[in-house]
């Protein structure tokens, strides 16, 4: 091996083309594939920013291309060398340096690598365990340095737009106490304070609330979360968010201010004129038309209610479940009557994973018939007026759901997302961003037997809804918003309460009691006595939003080193067990086997 010695290296592998024609230059990166042509060897050059074709030819410089014989993928070299022109037959058009090439006059192979364990310039599946555990090989890659390249990009547009706008960025605790944003929490022993934990943050809820409380007026982070829960493509136990709370603002003025920052992102990463307002729907609106709250509006498939129809049916199953106070609804899967038998059942078993009963559908042929397992059941204008409420044609597929609203709601709605990814509806280059608004404050949870926030419990009630907050908890909706793109809820927020009083109210909605809520928020209901401003905020996912700018299929893609499905990291092998000596520093017994 060599040193690179004086070296300073000219130029990236993604500089040089035509003009350069001529220069000596120095380019340093890895061997990405070596070729030899004729006695020739040519060699991808590679680093962060491309690739550049380099030459050893034995006429030229022998003993640089006595030297290039050895080299090998990933190895990492320095080389000298003037730009020249390639042959016209040779040019490149798809790589920006395709019209030219290194001659190289000197080599230094600053080191040599081992195979790597999977190819870096094929497309070949490679198991995500063996991307990660070599996640600084598979970060080489040009698709995966271009997603941390965009990340950054994202984070500078953002932050640009937020000091643009009077935002203060300020660091909160990573050691602190549990905040409540509806997952577990990860806990740290506290050595000099035996039997005691600190939490990780879920968010900075509380600390961001503090910051108004201080009068900072506009705080951002863009911070790590931690959240124990179970992972999914858009969940990773740590992740990042993009923070803020505001002072003195209303709903209209927060949706207004992150309009303009997503407009801004879109346009830096993307160079795409995304144009505010973005619609806005209900809760009730999202679920009753889509069976989710957070609605892929990209493609139709809505539902549609037929509860009213279900009732006198002659269908059994429709009717009892209308009569019981369930709901039967349906959606029309346009042109989709070519589905065959066997695409079918695929679909009933999909929807039985969801809790279905069943999944009855119907073939609309010529003439309005219906083929279909449950058409016997039906009368002529039953038929009939089916068929209009879902305006059904000749060749549409339509699926039924009926049973409680939720899990009609659920199976529709995931069904309806199934098959819009079957027919290849889901384009990742169309962005459809949706609020969500008029959020219940509140809902039941069985298992608990007792009323859970559905944002967190420092969301404020709407105003009109104060007075039912003991009588009605159900029916207070909540100041709270969420914004989704793609059917992906991309952030969420909300006005906070910062009267005392009404916090104390909301607790106790809860089940938690005055000495509960002193014990766990103690320090925000003091601090919401000693002259809380009016205030609000949001934070956004940046993983989530990066999985769909560089349109990812997961967020651990725009990830540098995240984990698995099991919240390991495959490459640092953590969590890893640790010294007996260290557990009981920490004052812990443990009681599992070694
Ligand atoms: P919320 O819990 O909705 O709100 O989180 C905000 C956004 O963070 C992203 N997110 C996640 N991304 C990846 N992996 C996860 N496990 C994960 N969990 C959440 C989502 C989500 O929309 N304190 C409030 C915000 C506020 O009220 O201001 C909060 O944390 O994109
Ligand atoms: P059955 O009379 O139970 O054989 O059902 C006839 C058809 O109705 C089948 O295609 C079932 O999949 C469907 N079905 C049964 N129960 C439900 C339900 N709760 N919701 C939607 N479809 C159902």
């Amino acid at each position: 091996m060599e040193a690179m010695g004086n070296w300073t290296r000219t130029h990236s592998c993604n500089a040089l083309n035509k003009e350069h024609v001529g220069q000596e230059v120095i380019l340093m990166g890895w061997v990405l594939r070596r070729r030899d042509h004729g006695g020739v060897i040519f060699i991808d050059l590679r680093d962060r920013w491309g690739l550049t074709q380099v030459v050893f030819n034995p006429e030229v410089e022998p003993a640089a291309h006595a030297k290039a014989h050895q080299l090998r993928s990933e190895w990492v070299l320095a080389v000298k060398g003037q730009v020249v022109a390639r042959p016209a037959d040779m040019a490149n058009s798809k790589l920006a340096t395709g019209a030219i090439e290194i001659m190289v006059s000197e080599l230094r192979i600053l080191n040599s690598s081992e195979t790597p364990p999977f190819p870096l310039d094929e497309d070949v599946e490679v198991s995500d365990v063996l991307r990660l555990q070599y996640r600084y090989l598979d970060l080489r890659r040009p698709e995966m340095a271009a997603n941390l390249v965009m990340r950054h990009k994202a984070a500078q547009a953002i932050r640009n737009y937020l000091n643009e706008h009077d935002f203060l960025e300020i660091e909160t605790p990573m050691l602190t106490r549990s905040t409540p944003e509806g997952a577990r929490d990860y806990l740290v022993p506290s050595r000099v304070n035996a039997g005691k934990f600190y939490a990780l943050p879920q968010s900075p809820q509380l600390f961001k609330q503090l910051l108004m409380i201080a009068g900072m007026d506009r705080y951002y982070q863009i911070v790590k979360c931690f959240r124990d829960e179970d992972l999914r493509a858009d969940r990773q136990p740590e992740f990042t968010q993009i923070d803020m709370e505001l002072s003195f603002v209303d709903e209209e003025r927060i949706i207004t201010l992150t309009e303009g920052m997503i407009a801004k992102l879109f346009q830096t990463t993307l160079g795409l004129d995304i144009q505010p307002p973005f619609t806005r729907i209900s809760y009730d609106e999202a679920m009753s038309r889509f069976g989710s709250d957070r609605p892929d509006a990209r493609f139709g498939f809505e539902l549609v209610d037929l509860t009213k129809i279900a009732h006198g049916c002659g269908f059994q199953v429709f009717r009892t479940v209308a009569d019981k106070g369930g709901t039967v609804r349906a959606i029309n899967a346009k042109g989709c009557a070519t589905l065959t038998r066997k695409e079918l059942d695929d679909l009933t078993e999909f929807a039985a994973q969801l809790g279905a009963k069943g999944l009855a559908w119907v073939k609309m042929k010529e003439n309005g018939e219906w083929q279909s397992p449950i058409a016997k059941f039906f009368s002529d204008e039953e038929r009939a007026e089916i068929a209009a409420a879902m305006a059904a044609e000749t060749g549409d597929l339509l699926f039924f759901g009926a049973d409680q609203p939720k899990v009609v709601f659920q199976v529709l709605g995931e069904l309806r997302i199934e098959l819009a990814r079957r027919l290849g509806l889901l384009k990742k280059d169309q962005f459809h961003f949706l609020w969500v608004t008029d959020f219940p404050l509140v809902e039941y949870d069985e298992k608990e037997k007792r009323f859970q926030a559905l944002h967190h419990p420092f969301t404020a009630p709407r105003e009109a809804d104060e007075d039912k907050l003991e009588r009605d908890p159900a029916g207070v909706l909540s100041r709270a918003y969420d914004l989704v793109l793609n059917g992906t809820e991309i952030g969420g927020g909300s006005i906070r309460i910062h009267q005392r009083a009404m916090q104390a109210r909301v607790l106790n909605m809860l089940g938690i009691g005055e000495e509960e809520a002193r014990e766990k928020f103690g320090f925000l209901l003091r601090a919401l006595e000693l002259g809380a401003p009016p205030h609000g905020g949001l934070a956004f996912g940046l993983d989530r939003l990066m999985m769909l700018i560089t349109g990812s299929d997961s967020i651990r893609n725009v990830i540098a080193f995240p984990k698995t499905q099991k919240a390991t990291c495959p490459l640092t092998d953590a969590p890893a067990t640790v010294a007996r000596r260290q557990l009981t520093e920490l004052h812990l017994r443990p009681d599992w086997k070694e």
